[in-house]
């Protein structure tokens, strides 16, 4: 949603926040800023666009002897992308960062409106800082400010914030927005993840919720929800700066393609014991599949189409019933939940708001909650009654790949679980299923992104469309759902995924002469039927291009263009059309000459509601 960083040490901080800002720019990237202490006060430069206008402005400037200060990047919520509403915010003595939304700011901005403060943007943040300034000119302590000041909003915040006549002080508290701390060898930092501290040091700490940390020069202190003050204890990432870079690809998204065949084998091989699905690893052990009578898979995005195939490896492998739902939408609507049900969130960031909300639902309401999370020590990870980490390793482009393919090879482990661990699955045949996901799978996505000239030619074929349709049935048009967003997402053209067997009751009128139609056809048991979708929609002029297994690719085929797919066993080909659609996706973005990682009015994990 919006990206934060902070600093306070020996060193000048302005270098420290414009690299992590460049870092956290995937989170929000429609405005940025910054706030420095000067001798001669907090300074704040900020401005609509990336980070090179920031640091325009700021050689301009010259600042000298900034031993502290905070940065933000935007996705804006309230008040568009501009200069005077990018953080961050100055009221009176208080000049603050904000990622989150204050839900009653409009009544906190009237009531300081009429003690005399003159707003300068539209936006729910500078009402917070006004409210922190009028409890610190009341109480003349920060920490109290703040607590006073937060006690008050509503809805979801993590600030970091500096006052005016603490010079070196850096504050920041948490509550339903992501906040880390860190110690490096020169200071002390705070981030919104993980990825912007690598730079500096990988010793870091999760703000918990309601927690307020002070750091200064000289340490840091943290102030527990309940009131205990304590020296946090840090933690050491076993990631490297490396992991937040490039790696020599064009964009993210392309180097996270290509990491994908090892995420999966990474994913999965800690859940494998003497050839069968095993979560002891994770702590969870046979008897507590046995106790599951379904499963409501809750999630966003892509982390729900993950979970549209998660409810067919359920249902048809593990045997039990099961259900996705829109997280957004989840405890709007609670579906009715039986004794025994589990509530499945999935989350690549684990701090998408939506899910969060969804997952901490569930927990009021007495339902168990299992969370498949690619971020450690994110929110969902640690607020579930148990997680099981996908190992994608840092997934910096907005659109995932190797972050939705990994929850994809867990649902797979999960499923072979617990069929197996409920006598529902032979030895055999999970054994079977392990190998399919832990050797096939990999293989036949290294395969396909191999052969990146070949779908680079069929991108040529999307790129000139405004519009394109993805059709399947059974899982296939759950992976149409992925293909469509993909496409949609990073190239800007309007993609829909529909059932192939629904087309025909009246979408199908949209097809006209040379409309794309992307068939993903790898369930051998409904090629045939998929086939005479294809049919339907080409004897209407459009142009097909069939993802089907290699050996149902032979002969005559419907399809304008085929994409043959290796066929070792259903789960490896589905991972195999999986990464053509990415590729697909991809390479028609770049046709396109769109910013790939950073698509317009996206943000790499969506913090608000
Ligand atoms: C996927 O490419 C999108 N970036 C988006 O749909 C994403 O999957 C969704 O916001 C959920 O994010 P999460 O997995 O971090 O919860």
């Amino acid at each position: 949603m919006c990206g934060i960083i902070g600093y306070t040490g020996s060193s000048n901080a302005l270098p420290k926040i414009t690299k992590g800002l460049s870092v956290l720019e995937y989170r929000g990237y429609d405005s940025v800023g910054l706030a420095a202490t000067t001798e001669e006060g907090i300074v704040t430069v900020k401005c609509r666009g990336r980070i090179g206008a920031l640091e325009e402005r700021l050689t301009a400037l010259s600042l000298e002897g900034c031993t502290s200060g905070i940065g933000h990047t935007r996705w804006a919520t309230h008040g568009g992308p501009s200069d005077r509403n990018a953080h961050p915010h100055q009221v009176g003595r208080v000049t603050l960062v904000h990622n989150g939304i204050i839900e009653n700011y409009k009544e906190i901005k009237a009531e300081m409106s009429a003690n005399g403060v003159e707003f300068l943007s539209e936006t729910d943040t500078e009402a917070a800082a006004a409210l922190i300034d009028a409890c610190y000119a009341a109480s003349g302590d920060p920490v109290a400010a703040i607590l006073q000041a937060t006690a008050r909003m509503k809805g979801s915040y993590a600030f970091g914030v500096l006052f005016e006549d603490r010079p070196g002080e850096v504050f920041a508290i948490r509550q339903g927005s992501p906040l880390l701390l860190a110690r490096g060898a020169d200071g002390f930092y705070l981030a919104s993840d993980l990825t912007a501290l690598l730079p500096f040091t990988t010793e870091y700490r999760c703000l918990e919720e309601g927690e307020l940390a002070h750091l200064s020069p000289d340490g840091a202190v943290l102030l527990r929800a309940g009131g205990e003050k304590i020296i946090p204890a840090w933690i050491r990432s076993t990631m490297t700066p490396e992991s937040a870079q490039k790696g020599g690809f064009a964009h993210f998204m392309c180097k996270e393609m290509h990491e994908e065949p090892e995420a999966v084998r990474k994913s999965v091989s800690s859940r494998i014991r003497e050839g069968l699905p095993d979560f002891s690893a994770d702590g969870i052990t046979v008897d507590f599949w046995r106790q599951i009578t379904g499963v409501q898979i809750v999630a966003c995005g892509s982390a729900m189409h993950a979970g549209l195939v998660g409810i067919d490896l359920l249902e048809r492998v593990a045997g039990i019933p099961a259900t996705c739902h829109i997280a957004s939408e989840y405890r709007y609507h609670p579906p009715l939940a039986a004794e025994g049900t589990l509530v499945l969130v999935i989350s690549q960031s684990g701090e998408t708001a939506d899910t969060l909300a969804a997952l901490r639902y569930a927990k009021s309401v007495g339902l168990p909650t299992l969370a498949i999370v690619n971020a450690v020590e994110t929110t969902i990870a640690r607020e579930a009654d148990r997680c099981v980490y996908t190992y994608a390793g840092p997934e910096i482009a907005v659109a995932t790949t190797k972050g939705y393919c990994t929850q994809l090879s867990v649902l797979y482990m999960l499923a072979a679980a617990i069929g197996h661990g409920c006598g529902r699955l032979s030895d055999t045949d999970a054994r079977a299923l392990v190998r399919a996901v832990s050797e096939d799978a990999p293989a036949a996505m290294a395969e396909i992104l191999s052969r990146r000239e070949e779908l680079c030619e069929l991108a040529r074929v999307l790129a000139p469309h405004d519009h394109v349709f993805y059709i399947g049935r059974g899982v296939d048009f759950a992976m149409s759902e992925e293909g469509a967003l993909k496409l949609k997402e990073i190239s800007y053209i309007h993609a829909e995924a529909y059932a192939a067997g629904e087309l025909k009751h009246g979408t199908i009128s949209l097809v006209e002469e040379g409309t794309p139609v992307i068939a993903i056809a790898t369930e051998r048991a409904l090629y045939d039927k998929t086939e005479s979708n294809v049919r339907e929609v080409q004897s209407r002029g459009a142009h097909v291009i069939l993802l089907c297994p290699a050996d149902m690719a032979r002969g005559e085929v419907s399809a304008t263009d085929v994409v043959p797919l290796p066929h070792g066993s259903e789960a490896a080909t589905l991972f195999a059309a999986l990464a053509t659609v990415q590729l697909l996706a991809y390479e028609t973005a770049a046709l396109r000459g769109c910013d790939i990682d950073r698509p317009r009015n996206l943000a790499k994990s969506v913090t608000v509601e």
